[in-house]
């Protein structure tokens, strides 16, 4: 019995040990990777790029922040031209795209956004593949909703703002928690990113093995929301 007990506090000193081993790993890897870059952030000013900024602050890296502003934006523009070829010229270099879930799949009511996620998606798809040979590296992140202000943000039909909260919205992920994700990925060059729950994970699935039960779903989920909307 003794024994056993002994057996026991030594695996579990073990495992204490190889845990710790792997923070430091994680944490002197991130260093590396980070520690002195240059990161340029578009979308600064709020929501998750103003997270990714204190998270890669906090990792180390010396920050180019971007809002809207017309002027600085033509600005940005410019530079952002001239990075992908300087990246090619230096043979290194890592873009950092935020897509999302409606990247992967279209739902109803949201055709400009999930279009426009989708072509994301596709366009870095093909730069990676295109840039591999350089030793650039793509990732794109597709996360779920994000406890931001992006509905309140967002613009109607008629170009309106939207200015309401949406309850997904409000319930979603933590912005820190999705900026760690990204420093994350820039560490271990992850090419893919999807930060979703088990349901929508399904559905991407569903949608690729399956998809005349995918259009079926989203078809009564789109006559539900109009019913909403109507009462
Ligand atoms: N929140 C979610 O549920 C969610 C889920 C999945 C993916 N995402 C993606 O995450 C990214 C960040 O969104 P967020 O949730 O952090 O929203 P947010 O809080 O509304 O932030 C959006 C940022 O983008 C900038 N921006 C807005 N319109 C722009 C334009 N036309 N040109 C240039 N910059 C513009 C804004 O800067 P200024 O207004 O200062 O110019 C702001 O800094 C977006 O790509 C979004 O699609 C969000």
């Amino acid at each position: 019995m003794e024994r056993l007990g002994c057996v026991g506090q030594l695996t579990a000193g073990a495992i204490g040990l190889l845990l710790l081993l792997r923070l430091i790993q994680r944490a002197r890897r991130r260093k590396q990777v980070v520690q002195d870059k240059v990161v340029v952030i578009t979308g600064a000013s709020s929501g998750l790029g103003k997270e990714c900024a204190r998270v890669f602050h906090a990792a180390g890296a010396r920050l180019i922040l971007c809002g809207r502003d017309q002027k600085r934006l033509q600005e940005v523009v410019e530079e952002l031209r001239a990075i992908l070829p300087s990246m090619v010229e230096r043979g290194s270099g890592h873009i950092v795209v935020i897509s999302s879930v409606q990247g992967k799949i279209s739902i109803p009511y949201r055709s400009a956004y999930s279009a426009s996620k989708h072509a994301t998606q596709a366009f870095f798809d093909c730069l990676r593949a295109e840039v591999e040979r350089f030793g650039l590296h793509v990732s794109v992140i597709s996360p779920g909703y994000i406890r931001t202000n992006l509905s309140r943000n967002a613009v109607t039909g008629d170009g309106s703002r939207y200015g309401v909260m949406d309850k997904t919205t409000a319930e979603g992920l933590d912005p820190v928690d999705v900026a760690i994700s990204v420093l994350k990925a820039v560490t271990y060059r992850e090419k893919d990113v999807l930060l979703v729950g088990l349901i929508p994970a399904l559905a991407i699935y569903l949608r690729t093995l399956w998809p005349a039960a995918f259009f079926k779903v989203m078809a009564s989920r789109a006559k539900k929301e109009k019913k909403i909307k109507e009462q």
